[in-house]
């Protein structure tokens, strides 16, 4: 009889969790479109000692996730630069294969990564790591035969969701407050609201269309933070609204990318967006115009891609 296919759980936060309880449910769902039964092997956390209520076995200890030899696939939901890049390493050189959701870790190290899975003969996938359910990593790389001449739209939920609800009355801090509580915002909400979390995205989309590294670094980011609900309102007042906009401009000279605040119209979809939903539209010469809408946030949305990340490994596994 196959084996199970063993994934090993790396967080336990408003994503890992999400991932865990969706396996806990829907394990013959998800066991039938792999084609093979997929098993929860157990999940890496900082603090074993907090009460969860979910189906898995903790460990404080990651090793004991990246040792284990009955995980197969390790998915990586702790966030941030490090330890994530050392524990994508070290799996990869344990002959694991990657999921993550960790934009950070995958835009910063997609050199060292793709290496290290390419040494491995594992794969490294990432597609909830931008616009979470929405499958844009999944679109970028399937434009290959295209000249992608622009990628624009709204690369984070948070920020869409703080304009909305500033839009509706609230204060800039108590909608962030929301959006924390909502589990949409980063560990270090300055990630949303000073751009980084979208310029990650946007640096990835544009590895993905033109075949090689873009560094984040090169995304010029501009603050949320200096938008006031006086400025909104004017805006409303002529028919717009402010949005925080990704852009990348492949031009003959050179790509330019940018995350901000801009106007846009009010009717649009990025003006109609509220919450976490994001837009992504992808402008190119043979395919036309693609547009992307969906939930790009969320600990479910979110699973929802790692989940299909981690049936497309389990479909190609011998
Ligand atoms: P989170 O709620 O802050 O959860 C982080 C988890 O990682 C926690 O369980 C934490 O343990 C654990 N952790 C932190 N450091 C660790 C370490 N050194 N070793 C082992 N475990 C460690 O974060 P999240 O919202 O789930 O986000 C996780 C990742 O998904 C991030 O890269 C984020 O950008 C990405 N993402 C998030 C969303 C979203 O809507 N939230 C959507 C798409 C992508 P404790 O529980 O013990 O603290
Ligand atoms: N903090 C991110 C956002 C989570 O608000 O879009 C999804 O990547």
């Amino acid at each position: 009889m196959t084996r199970a296919v063993g994934v090993g759980l790396l967080g336990l936060g408003t994503v890992g969790s999400a991932v865990a309880r969706a396996m806990g449910e829907r394990g013959e769902g998800l066991s039938a479109s792999a084609g093979r039964d997929l098993r929860l092997v157990r999940a890496a956390v900082r603090d074993a000692s907090k009460t969860r209520d979910l189906p898995v076995e903790v460990t404080a200890n990651a090793f004991d996730v990246l040792d284990d030899p009955d995980v197969d696939v390790v998915v990586e939901v702790i966030g941030g630069h490090r330890p994530a890049i050392d524990l994508h390493l070290a799996a990869f050189e344990r002959g694991k294969h990657v999921v993550t959701a960790n934009k950070e870790v995958v835009a910063k190290e997609w050199r060292a990564l793709h290496e290290a899975a390419r040494g491995a003969k594992r794969e490294l996938r990432f597609e909830a790591a931008v616009a979470a359910a929405v499958p844009v990593v999944a679109a970028a790389r399937a434009l290959g035969a295209a000249r992608v001449r622009t990628i624009r739209g709204l690369l984070n939920g948070t920020t869409t969701y703080i304009c909305s609800r500033m839009e509706a009355g609230a204060s800039f801090d108590d909608a962030l407050r929301e959006a924390q509580a909502a589990g949409y915002a980063e560990a270090d909400p300055s990630a949303d609201v000073d751009g980084w979390d979208p310029a990650y995205k946007l640096s990835i989309l544009i590895s993905l269309a033109e075949g090689r590294w873009h560094d984040p670094a090169a995304v010029s980011r501009t603050s949320l933070r200096g938008v006031t609900t006086a400025a909104m309102n004017d805006a409303a007042g002529r028919g717009m609204r402010i949005r925080y906009i990704a852009t990348a401009e492949f031009g003959q000279k050179g790509t330019t990318a940018r995350v901000a605040p801009e106007e846009v119209e009010a009717a649009s979809l990025e003006g109609q967006a509220t919450g976490p939903t994001n837009v992504v539209r992808f402008d190119t010469d043979l395919a036309g115009v693609l547009t992307f809408m969906g939930p790009g946030a969320g600990g479910d949305a979110t699973a929802s891609a790692i989940l299909g990340d981690v049936i497309q490994i389990a479909r190609g596994m011998r």
